[in-house]
């Protein structure tokens, strides 16, 4: 978020100031709300005063917009907040948090199949969004070294990526000077299309990307035959263009829920996977990681060697300090959870979107995009022309404190405007009952708003999602939560 300076005029008084509503009886005076404030106040009162104004923003819990998690147990709490003082980056001073973070790099290259006999090596982030320049940088620089070793000219390098990536992919391509070459979507293809993307590698590509899956429809991306095709036409070119594969959300999900899956290290030209510890591997914000297959990889020109804090120490990062509680917690839930934890939540966690993708199919006048088959995320759009968008449809649950977005497709599809669910650990199976609930509700609203009929299904008494358990109890809906069923939402 980029935050502007707000101009203060002598004219607009009420703008400058922050009138306490309530917090606390004692705190009568305005304070200012863009300067400074000349005088401390106490604690107590500071406190109240940011706590309510915090109350403002949306709930967390009811947030199906964000992949990122907002529920951990309560000692990974504790242990957040008895590290929230270390700075991660100094490694003499905390030679632990280093072994914590080295562990967790070392679970993840297994995890993602990297080869025994090569040296991997990764790096905590803040997220996967300095994975992914990092992972960038190195492919770059390494294209650029063997250009040069060849007598080949480097200054234009480019990357192939599906029109769908991430902001953080367009970011990198600006921030680092490559050309983005973005493969167009269809509208029956939501994802990379392979020989589309084939067609615009050549000899100046520092990679290839692949996803896992889309932020747009929760879709994986099919890096095996990317992987292939790449194979085949490097073969002819004499070319070796690696694929990079943006794993942020499914690379917690796939090695659990689709095991068979090859899309990580198994693929030979995977040379380099980012996935983000705050989504699915359900940390709060902000960790991510990034693994290179093989130091060989990493470009040594990008490792810094620090040595001004204590002993010497390789570097590769856009930030330098940073918090280590995220690190501690990522540790906390790898040996917490061990592989048969993560898979018991992934399960459940597809259980409650298949559900979800069913009963709101079931609702009648929507085409489902994303029915939680790679990812547990939903995706919708409206069929046919009724006469009000989805949009409307966000913004009518958002009146009822659910936060489902509504976007269009990324290009050429972008006349596709979807509504998608991400679920995550917090949307219990009765949650989801509710949210359907109040789905249909909103429909009928929006129906008899425009008095026109969408043929919204009549209302069925919903098993809610499968019985398994997940940390979260979950069941049938209560006889009370299929009577709400027909509440009205406005
Ligand atoms: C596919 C993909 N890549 C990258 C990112 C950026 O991740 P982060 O928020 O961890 O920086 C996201 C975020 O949603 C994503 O969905």
């Amino acid at each position: 978020m980029l935050s502007k300076k707000v101009a203060i005029t002598d004219e607009d008084q009420e703008a400058r100031r922050l009138i306490p509503t309530y917090a606390r009886r004692g705190l009568s005076h305005p304070i200012c709300r863009y300067e400074m404030p000349d005088e401390p106040m106490e604690p107590d009162d500071a406190y109240q005063l940011i706590h309510d104004e915090l109350s403002l923003d949306g709930n967390p819990e009811l947030n199906l917009a964000t992949f990122v998690t907002t529920w951990m147990d309560s000692e990974a709490d504790r242990l957040m907040t008895e590290t929230a003082n270390k700075n991660a980056i100094d490694w003499d001073e905390y030679p632990q948090t280093v072994e914590l973070q080295d562990r967790c790099v070392n679970m993840l290259s297994r995890l993602y199949n990297a080869p025994e006999h090569q040296q991997s090596v990764g790096t905590a982030t803040v997220g996967s969004s300095e994975a992914i320049h990092l992972a960038g940088l190195a492919m770059k620089w390494r294209w650029r070294k063997s250009q040069e070793a060849k007598g080949l000219p480097a200054d234009r390098p480019n990357l192939v990526m599906g029109a769908n990536v991430q902001v953080c992919w367009e970011k990198f391509a600006r921030y680092f000077d490559v050309e983005p070459r973005y493969v167009p979507l269809a509208d029956d293809r939501f994802v990379i299309g392979v020989n589309e993307a084939m067609a615009m590698v050549d000899e100046n590509t520092i990679g290839v990307v692949g996803i896992l899956g889309s932020t747009y429809t929760g879709e994986y991306e099919p890096v095996g035959e990317l992987n292939a095709a790449l194979d085949r036409l490097c073969s002819e070119r004499g070319w070796d263009v690696p694929i990079h594969v943006d794993a942020a959300s499914g690379g917690f999900v796939a090695p659990f829920l689709q095991p068979d899956l090859a899309w990580d290290f198994r693929l030979s030209r995977v040379r380099s996977i980012n996935v983000s510890g705050h989504k699915y591997g359900l940390v709060y914000p902000g960790v991510g990681w990034v693994i290179w297959r093989d130091q060989s990889d990493l470009p040594q020109e990008l490792i810094f060697t620090v040595d001004y804090l204590g002993g010497s120490h390789d570097n590769f990062g856009l930030n330098f300090s940073r918090g280590a509680s995220q690190i501690v917690a990522q540790y906390y839930n790898f040996i917490r959870l061990g592989r048969q934890g993560y898979r018991d939540v992934m399960q459940a966690l597809a259980e409650t979107a298949s559900w979800l993708a069913a009963e709101i199919e079931a609702l009648g006048p929507f085409e489902m995009l994303g029915r939680g088959t790679d990812l547990p995320v939903v995706c919708f759009r409206l069929a046919g022309s009724p006469p009000f968008t989805v949009f409307d449809l966000s913004d009518t649950l958002r009146q009822r404190g659910w936060i489902v977005p509504a976007y269009a497709m990324a290009p050429d599809a972008e006349d596709i405007a979807v509504l998608r669910i991400v679920v995550r650990e917090g949307l219990s199976a009765d949650m989801a009952a509710e949210l359907v609930s109040d789905i249909r509700a909103a429909l009928e609203h929006l129906e008899a708003k425009t008095a026109t009929p969408v043929s919204v299904a009549a209302a069925k008494p919903a098993g809610a999602p499968g019985g398994r358990g997940g940390r979260r109890a979950r069941g049938r809906p209560s006889e009370t939560n299929k009577a709400k069923k027909t509440r009205a939402i406005c």
